[in-house]
């Protein structure tokens, strides 16, 4: 079924200049923006939105990183939605990320690996919702 995902352009790929060829990317693979902004995160939204890996060794770099620049955050439609994006985007590490992805092409490092993807549809709509509120949201 036609559903969404969530992504962000993150601080790397927003300073690099490469939001543009990643937006195209993600076009040409069928997904539609139905909502979008730039904005910057504080290092306490950044906390927020990483909670759940708040026991991981590298959750105080990952709040520092992902607050450090302006990003991209969109809503994705498209059939498989989550699925589909999280397989042209690639592995989470560059290094293990399959020929012709996102981050195979952009990502710099497992930290800086250039795009976020939802990891389920219940994710989706818990992340969607924390960057755009229903007036943002009703393409
Ligand atoms: P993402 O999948 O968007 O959400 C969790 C993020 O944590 C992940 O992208 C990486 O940016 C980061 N991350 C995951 N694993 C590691 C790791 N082992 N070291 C540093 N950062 C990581």
């Amino acid at each position: 079924a036609t559903n969404r995902t969530f992504t962000m352009i993150k601080p790397d790929a927003f300073a690099a200049g490469n939001a543009g060829a990643i937006l195209k990317m993600i076009e040409e693979a069928g997904f539609k923006v139905v909502a979008m902004k730039a904005t910057k995160l504080t290092p306490e939204l950044a906390g927020k939105f990483y909670e759940v890996h708040q026991a991981r060794p590298f959750y105080a770099d990952l709040c520092a990183y992902m607050s450090s620049g302006p990003i991209f955050a969109a809503i994705l439609e498209k059939d498989n939605a989550v699925e589909d994006f999280r397989k042209l985007i690639g592995a989470t590490n560059p290094a293990d990320a399959a020929e012709g992805t996102i981050r195979k092409i952009f990502a710099t490092s497992i930290e800086a690996n250039a795009v976020h993807g939802s990891d389920s549809d219940e994710n989706a709509a818990i992340e969607g919702n924390f960057f755009f509120n229903q007036a943002e949201r009703v393409l």
